[in-house]
């Protein structure tokens, strides 16, 4: 299989990650004979620098070309006071509306191994499994008119029946294939775009006789997951709680540095880690590589339809956890500190003995 792939490190550790996923997905496209045709191109604030923009016409096109996108992250200190629609962040946006990248996954997984790196009590993490449906092209993020002079500023959030059923179908499907639990999540109580979004989101919802549906606030959502995010299975959301209540739901597992992300349209897919380009640590080889590597594995699962080479990838994560090889961010007092590239070195010999197992195990199980 042949898969043509744009790469846009990106900004501060944005660059460092992907050297580290890149490689892993190379070694993976060996045992598992997928060709990537990579290009590599800028986006962010390194574009800014070099070509004036957040991101060129010529780099949309080279991922609107591509099977996949993979990106770093984006974004610095020294950009933050360009105006708005210069700025580094501007790219993404870009990206997801040139691309159509109306879905978001956001999984959040809690790792045996790293229940107490997270600041949350044992008992409250152990097991967590929940994903995260966030709509990642309309609402508030999108709408018109939008604007501010000296009095005022203002924003519109709308959405349209299209969009929500679209989302509401990937929430229910993704649902079918784990626990079968939706909960959605809005503002219904106060907003009208969110009273439509529940009857819309309870409408597809008939389609699918098999999940269980039920309604939060967001507010009361935010508090729930630092609570018992155990009740979670799928939660469905509009873009800005979605990406709220995922930064919330990211320190369950510990760290920003763990989290992997799939957006998603009809054509199109990038893959991204959910953390920022962490400018105070840049430059060190000292980030943690494993959102950006576990996002390559979510590449391996949805874009290329090789979820036995996600699963190999998933045990090879775990098993360097295990092992106590940690980055500093995941570090407990027992781990042995490793660099960014030293752990990409652990996770590619791990995955070496993994897929040994799974080859003479014969089976993807
Ligand atoms: C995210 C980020 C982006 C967002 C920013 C950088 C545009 O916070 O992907 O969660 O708000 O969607
Ligand atoms: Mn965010």
């Amino acid at each position: 299989m042949s898969v043509r792939v744009t790469i846009l490190p990106g900004d501060g550790i944005g660059t460092e990650v992907m050297d580290a996923a890149v490689a892993v997905m190379e070694h993976m496209a060996v045992c598992f004979q997928v060709d990537f045709q990579s290009t590599t191109r800028l986006a962010g604030g390194v574009s800014i620098d070099d070509c004036g923009v957040p991101i060129t016409d010529e780099t949309l096109q080279a991922c609107l070309d591509a099977d996949v996108v993979l990106l770093g992250a984006i974004g610095g200190p020294r950009w933050d006071d360009l105006p708005h629609d210069q700025k580094p962040e501007r790219a993404l946006l870009k990206l997801r509306e040139a691309l159509g990248l109306f879905t978001n996954l956001r999984p959040v997984k809690v790792y045996d191994s790293l229940v107490e790196a997270s600041t949350l009590k044992p008992e409250v993490v152990t097991g967590i499994d929940l994903l995260v449906v966030r709509e990642l092209t309309g609402g508030i993020y999108f709408g018109e008119p939008r604007g501010y002079d000296r009095e005022r500023g203002w924003n519109t959030l709308v959405y349209t029946r299209p969009e929500v059923e679209r989302i509401a179908r990937v929430a229910f499907d993704l649902a079918a294939k784990r626990r079968g639990h939706v909960t959605n999540v809005h503002k219904a109580n106060i907003l009208e775009s969110s009273q439509f979004w529940r009857e819309v989101v309870q409408e597809v919802h008939r389609e699918y006789p098999s999940i269980t549906l039920s309604e939060m606030y967001v507010d009361n959502a935010a508090m729930q997951l630092v609570r018992d995010p155990g009740q979670f299975d799928v939660i469905v959301t509009q873009n800005m709680f979605g990406d709220i209540l995922s930064d919330a739901a990211a320190m369950i597992s510990g760290s920003l540095g763990m989290l992997p992300s799939a957006s998603l349209g009809a054509r199109h897919a990038l893959y991204e880690s959910v953390h920022g380009s962490a400018p105070d640590i840049a430059g060190q080889n000292k980030a943690n590589p494993l959102a950006m590597i576990a996002s390559v594995g979510m590449m391996f699962t949805t874009t290329l339809d090789l979820p036995q080479a996600a699963r190999v990838l998933d045990r090879a994560i775990d098993r360097t956890l295990a092992d106590d090889f940690r980055t500093a961010d995941i570090a407990t007092t027992d781990s042995t500190v490793v660099s960014t590239d030293q752990m990409r070195d652990r996770i590619i010999e791990a995955f070496d003995e993994e897929y040994d197992r799974y080859r003479h195990s014969g089976s993807g199980g």
